[in-house]
């Protein structure tokens, strides 16, 4: 066969193969087919070469090292067009729409507390924290409830310390120093006229308390308070009465009524409870009154020298107002669905 001819066969047989070729592995096998050093297609041609005359050596030795070159090259290009396609398909398209970001947003008891803090602060009350973890003084005896009061009852309180007698019946260890979860957030109260002396004091206070409640559309076993707590020489009743309004007023909106009726906590003298007109009736929102002065005592203040009120408000309750919300068990299901109203 004419070497020329040959070599363009060669050629052509080579270049189709590298173009059918779609992965590395089946253009390894091309080019040990064509290029191999050992059986490869080239090298017979190679051996042509050396039969031809002293005129065509130079013409036929030039073309056989363009054909190699052109066919090197093919291969070259081709493998590094078949590595491509896998960067392709994880390459951004900037043409496509983007995945929208959810940004979350403050649970709606969060977002009540925060305006609570915001209303009280702007009426001069410093927001201080208490313990959830709390022991018996400052959950109950501080606040004058005896340890015989049935406030204490270990099936109305969710009492940390337990241990069980031979016959398997629990024992609560009802010592001044066994823990509970705070049944109100009251405790505030005795932990900050401790730590603060002389008055006055203007603090509130938000957080969980704990009860072993029937769980219904108004109450749950764990909830959010909202205490208050003004000491110093001239607080009345009066000045308990006008806070609430002003801060009821604020929430819910300056038409908003506010009820107060006689009632009884062992820590305020006199008590009341505190009620808002909703539609057309009252809604408890909680308790207060004027800090006993068996309290001020406990804690080191002189009763001849200071008064006080203190009032506790169920926070959920002020929430779901506002927002037409009748069962306060949706507030800690954590649906998404009506977590996302918020
Ligand atoms: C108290 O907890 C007193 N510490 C309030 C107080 C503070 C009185 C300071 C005087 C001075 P009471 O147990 O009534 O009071 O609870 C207050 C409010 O918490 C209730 O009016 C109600 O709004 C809310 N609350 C009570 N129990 C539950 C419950 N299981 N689930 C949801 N909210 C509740």
């Amino acid at each position: 066969m004419d070497p020329l001819a040959a070599l363009a066969e060669f050629e052509q047989a080579a270049l189709a193969a590298i173009a059918a070729a779609t992965n590395a592995p089946a253009l390894e096998q091309v080019r040990i087919e064509f290029l191999g050093k050992k059986q490869g297609r080239l090298k017979d041609l190679q051996s042509l070469l050396g039969k031809a005359t002293p005129e065509q050596r130079p013409v036929l030795g030039k073309r056989f090292n363009d054909v190699k070159e052109a066919v090197t090259a093919a291969l070259e290009a081709k493998l590094t067009s078949v590595a491509k396609p896998a960067v392709a398909a994880t390459a951004i398209d900037l043409t496509l729409p983007g995945t929208p970001i959810e940004l979350g947003r403050l649970h709606p008891i969060t977002q009540t507390v925060r305006e609570f803090q915001g209303i009280m602060a702007r009426f001069g009350f410093e927001v201080v924290d208490g313990p959830e973890l709390e022991d018996e003084w400052h959950n109950f005896d501080g606040l004058n409830i005896p340890l015989e009061h049935p406030a204490r009852d270990p099936l109305d309180n969710f009492y940390l310390a337990a241990a069980c007698t031979a016959t398997g019946e629990p024992m609560l260890l009802r010592s001044q120093t066994s823990m509970l979860l705070r049944s109100q957030t009251s405790n505030v109260q005795i932990r900050v006229m401790e730590q603060r002396k002389p008055a006055p004091v203007r603090i509130i206070s938000v957080g969980r308390v704990y009860r072993p409640d029937d769980i219904d559309a108004t109450h749950h076993v764990m909830f959010h308070q909202l205490e208050g707590l003004m000491i110093g020489p001239d607080v009345t009743m009066a000045s308990l009465k006008s806070v609430l309004r002003m801060f009821a007023a604020a929430y819910l909106g300056g038409d908003s009524e506010v009820r107060f009726r006689p009632s009884f906590f062992p820590f305020t003298e006199p008590s009341v409870e505190v009620d808002v007109r909703w539609k057309d009736r009252w809604l408890e929102l909680g308790g207060a009154g004027m800090v006993d002065p068996n309290v001020l005592t406990a804690v080191g203040y002189d009763p001849e020298q200071v008064t006080g009120f203190a009032f506790g408000l169920g926070i959920a309750r002020f929430c779901m107002l506002r927002h037409g919300i009748d069962d306060i068990r949706l507030f800690y299901q954590n649906d998404v669905r009506f977590l996302r109203q918020f």
